[in-house]
């Protein structure tokens, strides 16, 4: 397509101070190499760009050099083959981060214990970069967090280096940012990570990469840099309308997610099914987006990222009430479980004391090896509670470690007809793909599904309670 005046013009100003960005020999640095930062590093490295991933876990790095993989989507033959081409290394040794044009960063963004923001990562990664921030670097933050971290957390930080980079309000035209000069001797963005883990329709690089810089410099750079690996950057006229679009984005889940459990149980008490409606909604071919029900939130994301609005919001004095809302209805699906699951056992004149009771699916969601926040290791304390004895099955997770609030110490019992017939009930809390439905039903005595994984299930129906 051809370029108007305009973009020739910006270009040529942009070019000018920051055309490494564009270039294929930018180095890169990548700080978190999880579930965000490791697919992230190996796709600009499959681009072409030289690539390093930062960590501080030397377990990871160690694993990463020798060609292992710890993330079951991410194969260990696409690290080597990115080792062995020279693009892509990990290290633990942050003095390296001198030699990188750009470090983005990936870091966790959890809730403290009083379900507050903790940026003890990002202030602690932050720092390591203020020791070798050199003039002309680009550091891009892509942690979910509230609007305003770039510009009042991180960018403090990295001026302690001695080094400046100044807010300045800029315009975003046809989706491009002209550049008329310099805003500082470092640049500074933030880019929301937008990866689903497992997602097998979209590949990391088609999914368009929204950006905003604290200056027009720095957008510049960040949207040159991002537009040699992604097939599509939109770039946004602030650092904080980028970090208010990754929280836009999951709150929506997060509030719609809440509706359809709602809307569940209100279907419940009516003897209607709350999957049926849904087919029948979506066949709607517009105004209408399918959410699903289920056994409440799970992951890094969707239980926690709305909260970090909710504590900024106060700053503002204003209350946001749906996200509280949906907060209180999605964290109670674990004990509406344990509800159904004990009125299922009553009529069967047996009660939640002292029964065996298998949970199916400990990840947070299908397919995946990630169980931060899932809701099966809630459903399974709180069973625990009541004097059930647990066990679990999950293909993904051999054995449970100790965690932050859980420490079950147990392993992943076999599924086989004769143990599935030895627990008094099975909670499909995780409908996994290698999971055989007809067989679970077949061979187990009651089967309590939250996740409508039953539903093309023909035998023994009588043994499923949908919940
Ligand atoms: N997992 C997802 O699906 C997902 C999706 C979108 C956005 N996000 C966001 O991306 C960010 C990262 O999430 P994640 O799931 O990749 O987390 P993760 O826990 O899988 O990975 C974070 C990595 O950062 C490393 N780390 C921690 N402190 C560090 C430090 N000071 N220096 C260097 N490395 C450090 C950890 O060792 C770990 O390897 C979070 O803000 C999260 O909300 C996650």
């Amino acid at each position: 397509m051809a370029k108007s005046k305009n973009t020739r013009k910006m270009e040529a100003a942009g070019a000018g101070i920051h055309s490494k960005f564009k270039s294929p020999d930018v180095r890169i640095g990548l700080v978190g190499l999880g579930y965000v930062g490791l697919p992230l590093a190996l796709l600009f490295a499959r681009r072409g760009l030289r690539t390093t991933g930062f960590d501080i876990d030397a377990a990871k790095v160690e694993k990463l050099e020798r060609g292992e993989t710890y993330i079951r989507h991410i194969p260990a033959s696409e690290i080597q083959a990115q080792l062995k081409a020279k693009r892509f290394r990990a290290s633990a040794d942050f003095s390296g981060l001198k030699e990188m044009d750009a470090v983005i960063i990936c870091v966790p963004t959890p809730l403290d214990e009083h379900r507050e923001p903790d940026l003890s990562y990002i202030r602690n990664t932050v720092e390591a970069i203020a020791t070798s921030l050199h003039a002309g670097q680009l550091v891009v933050l892509e942690s979910t967090t509230y609007p305003g971290t770039t510009e009042d957390l991180v960018l403090p930080i990295l001026a302690h280096s001695g080094l400046h980079c100044s807010v300045q309000p800029y315009e975003v035209v046809n989706n491009e940012v002209a550049v008329s000069g310099e805003d500082g001797n470092f640049l500074l963005a933030f880019s929301p990570e937008r990866e689903d883990p497992g997602n097998k329709q979209f590949k990391t690089h088609q999914i368009p990469k929204v950006l905003g810089g604290v200056n027009a410099a720095s957008a510049w750079a960040a949207q040159a840099l991002y537009a040699q690996v992604f097939d599509r950057t939109m770039v946004l006229s602030s650092s904080r309308a980028a970090e208010m679009t990754k929280l836009l984005e999951n709150i929506y889940r997060c509030v719609n997610i809440a509706l359809v459990n709602e809307l569940k149980l209100v279907c419940m008490r009516m003897g209607i099914d709350i999957w049926e409606v849904i087919e029948a909604a979506k066949t709607k071919p517009f105004g209408f987006t399918p959410f699903y029900p289920g056994p409440g939130l799970g992951g890094h994301c969707i239980p926690i990222d709305p909260f970090y609005l909710t504590w900024k919001a106060r700053e503002y004095d204003v209350p946001t009430r749906f996200i509280e809302l949906a907060g209180e209805i999605n964290s109670a699906m674990p004990e509406h479980v344990i509800d159904a699951l004990g009125e299922a056992l009553n009529q069967r004149k047996q009660c939640l004391r002292e029964v065996r009771v298998l949970v199916l699916g400990v990840a947070y969601k299908k397919d995946i090896d990630d169980l931060r926040e899932s809701p099966s290791l809630r459903i399974m304390k709180l069973l625990q509670a009541r004097g059930a004895h647990v066990d679990y099955n999950d293909p993904y997770f051999p054995r449970l470690h100790k965690m932050r609030h859980y420490d079950f110490k147990l392993a992943s019992v076999d599924l086989t007809p004769a143990s599935l017939a030895s627990y008094d009930a099975v909670v499909i809390s995780t409908p996994h793909s290698s999971y055989d439905f007809n067989e679970i039903v077949r061979c187990s005595r009651l089967v309590v599904d939250t996740r409508n994984a039953t539903n093309e299930v023909k035998e023994d129906r009588e043994k499923i309670v949908k919940c």
